[in-house]
């Protein structure tokens, strides 16, 4: 296999990447009380020759409780640690945004600073498990928005994008899959609201699109978004899930965005019913502007991808785990190592480094 598309050069918002590879986000929770750290500096620029990273997702809130040592970019206390992981990005030749996430109501109420109930768009429980310091338990009841605090995070989600700004990002992308907080916005299992918020589907992404102009004018061009139209994570639904997205995308071709960032269904959301099979196609035909595709890819179906026109570039998040040099290894064909599963997140007991930063580069790459 040739690779002729995958290293090419592209141009996203204001950027000049080298290639099409993305390091697509991933948590990995080894962010202190949500202090990035050197670690995290060490693990970002050891995959520098992507075309783009993009970090896991980062709080806006302390009310984005849903993950043990998650990192923040709530505070101006944030800005010095991701000043250093930008640095040493840059310095090893990348590029990188930050991801920006609010978790709505996959949460729990021990882990919220006033040990309320989590944030959401309704009243309407999430579905799963969560580690908190107390053990492991099911999201809690949440308690619907009020209007002004919907806009109190939007304003929120801005003061980040500054904040991601002031700390030498190259760009922000807002977290708008997975079942968090924006997604809980756009799908009507989730969204049960009666003000402007909530009911027709231009009253559905109006969240989104006041947080993207507020991140916007922080961040200018250098904007994504990340969706999972219908996905089906964290008990997540909508009764036309086409109808919303299909409306959704026709309002971000006006948006000058940098990119959007697709994540194919998983095999899961394929289970429970899910109703647009190959989102990058349905993407394209609603969006005009440039498309990474997630899910599933290797070297060569991405390749392909590309080539058929299917997207502009193709991020990749598992293999990046313990291929830091993923492109070059690409490139020469090396065959990809494999991750330690159970060293994937920071948890209680599991050393930071470990499964982490010691990763070796491929002696063949
Ligand atoms: C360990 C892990 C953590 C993840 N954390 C995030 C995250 O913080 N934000 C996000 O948008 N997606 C997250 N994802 C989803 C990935 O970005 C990506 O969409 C998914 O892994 C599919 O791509 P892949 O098949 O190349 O791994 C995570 C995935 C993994 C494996």
């Amino acid at each position: 296999m040739t690779f002729s598309n995958l290293f090419s050069p592209v141009k996203v918002g204001s950027l000049n990447l080298p290639n099409r590879i993305v390091m697509a986000p991933m948590t990995r929770l080894r962010a202190d009380g949500g202090m990035p750290n050197t670690h995290m500096a060490d693990y970002y620029s050891q995959r520098a020759s992507a075309g783009l990273i993009v970090t896991e997702c980062t709080m806006i809130s302390d009310t984005s409780a849903a993950y043990i040592n998650a990192p923040g970019m709530y505070d101006d206390r944030f800005v010095d640690g991701w000043r250093a992981v930008t640095d040493a990005v840059h310095e090893a030749g990348g590029r990188i945004y930050l991801q920006l996430w609010h978790s709505g109501r996959v949460a729990h109420s021990s882990m919220m600073p006033d040990r309320g109930p989590p944030l959401a768009p309704s009243a309407i429980a999430g579905d799963g498990d969560l580690h908190t310091y107390e053990g492991k338990y099911p999201m809690s009841q949440p308690r619907a928005l009020t209007g002004d605090e919907v806009r109190g995070l939007t304003k929120a989600f801005g003061k980040a994008a500054d904040r991601a700004r002031q700390a030498g990002f190259d760009g922000v992308e807002i977290h708008g899959a997975f079942g968090y907080l924006v997604d809980q916005f756009l799908q009507d299992g989730s969204n049960h609201r009666a003000d402007d918020y909530g009911g027709s589907v231009e009253n559905r992404v109006r969240f989104l699109l006041g947080v993207l102009s507020a991140v916007q004018q922080a961040m200018g061009q250098n904007v994504g978004v990340k969706l999972s139209p219908c996905s089906r994570a964290h008990g997540m639904s909508d009764s036309n899930p086409a109808g919303i997205f299909g409306f959704l995308l026709g309002q971000l071709n006006e948006a000058d965005l940098a990119y959007v960032h697709m994540m194919e269904p998983l095999p899961f959301d394929v289970e429970m019913g899910h109703t647009i099979p190959v989102t990058r196609s349905f993407a394209r035909a609603h969006y005009q502007g440039t498309l990474i595709a997630n899910g599933g890819f290797g070297a060569d179906s991405a390749e392909a991808a590309l080539a058929a026109g299917e997207a502009d570039l193709v991020s990749f998040g598992q293999n990046f785990i313990a291929n830091p040099d993923l492109p070059q290894r690409m490139l020469s064909q090396t065959p990809l190592a494999m991750p330690d599963f159970n060293l994937v997140y920071g948890m209680p007991g599991n050393p930071t480094e470990a499964g982490y930063t010691d990763y070796p580069r491929s002696a063949a790459a």
